[in-house]
Parts: C-alpha cells; sequence; structure tokens
C-alpha cells in the first residue's frame, strides 16, 4: 500500500457543534497524520468552486448555503492508503446509512448536513489539495 494524502474538510455542522478535536482524534487513532490545516470561513465563490462538478445537482445551492454558513477546518491527512482509511471513518454520505462508529453516524444530522468531506480519489485529492494549500505549506515532512 502506498503513502498518499488526502484533502478533508470539517463542516459547519460539525465546527458548530465543537467537536474539532473529537474528528481529529479519530483521524490520529486511525494512522493517519494532520499535515497542512486552517481554519476558515468560505465565500460562496470558494465554496462553489471546490463543489463545481456538483453545480447541475438540485442540491447544489442548499450545498454551498450550508458549506458557507459558519467556518470550517480544512486539513490534508497522510497515510498508508489515505484516501480510503478517511473515507472508511467518515461512513456514507447519508448518517442514516453510516456504520456505527462512523463520524458521520456520530455526528452527522441529514445528508446535507453530513459533518465531514474527504477526497474519494487519488485524482480528486490531489486537485483539492492544491485547491486550498500552497506548495510550500505541504511539504513532506522530514519528522
Ligand atoms: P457526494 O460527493 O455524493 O458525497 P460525499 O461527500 O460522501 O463524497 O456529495 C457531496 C456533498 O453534497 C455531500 O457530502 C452532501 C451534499 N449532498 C446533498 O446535500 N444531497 C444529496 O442528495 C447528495 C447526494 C449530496
Amino acid at each position: 500500500m502506498a503513502v498518499e494524502r488526502t484533502l478533508s474538510i470539517i463542516k459547519p455542522d460539525a465546527v458548530a457543534k465543537n467537536v474539532i478535536g473529537q474528528i481529529y482524534s479519530r483521524f490520529e487513532q486511525a494512522g493517519l497524520k494532520i499535515v497542512a490545516s486552517r481554519m476558515t470561513h468560505l465565500t460562496e465563490k470558494e465554496a462553489g468552486g471546490f463543489y463545481a462538478v456538483h453545480s447541475a445537482r438540485p442540491f447544489f445551492k442548499d450545498l454551498v448555503s450550508f458549506m458557507t454558513s459558519g467556518p470550517v477546518v480544512i486539513q490534508v491527512l497522510e497515510g498508508e492508503d489515505a484516501i480510503a482509511k478517511h473515507r472508511d471513518i467518515m461512513g456514507a454520505t447519508n448518517p442514516k446509512n453510516a456504520a456505527p462508529g462512523t463520524i458521520r453516524a456520530d455526528f452527522a444530522d441529514s445528508i446535507d448536513e453530513n459533518a465531514v468531506h474527504g477526497s474519494d480519489s487519488a485524482e480528486n485529492a490531489a486537485v483539492e489539495i492544491a485547491y486550498f494549500f500552497r506548495t510550500i505549506e505541504l511539504a513532506p515532512r522530514t519528522r
């Protein structure tokens, strides 16, 4: 298995619930290292650009509105098989279908306010990491 990097977002609902630390602990317990991190309040343009692939979907407007409704915490996670591992601990998109013990099962209330985002492929991870972080913020860790 290869060491990968993936883009993760703690969404406004989870930030409002005060569970940033609990979610970070789950990343660390799963063996994922936080190698870049930033709290920000996304603009409509930033959120719309990030979710551009969904711009024709009926939920797009509400998704952008939700993602700009409060601060988010954005991080790059690194580890063996990080993309799939992160998706596993997030749980299914709809928290009703998320396995017990996953982040979405424990912290999300609905499919549209579902606590976390995680890249779903190596290609998307590269694009999403570059969308939010500059090269200098992503230097390889030497220790
Ligand atoms: P998607 O890429 O399908 O899910 P995931 O976040 O698990 O990769 O959808 C992106 C986000 O769009 C999802 O996290 C929440 C929102 N969304 C809705 O609000 N309603 C929906 O019916 C779907 C499918 C997604």
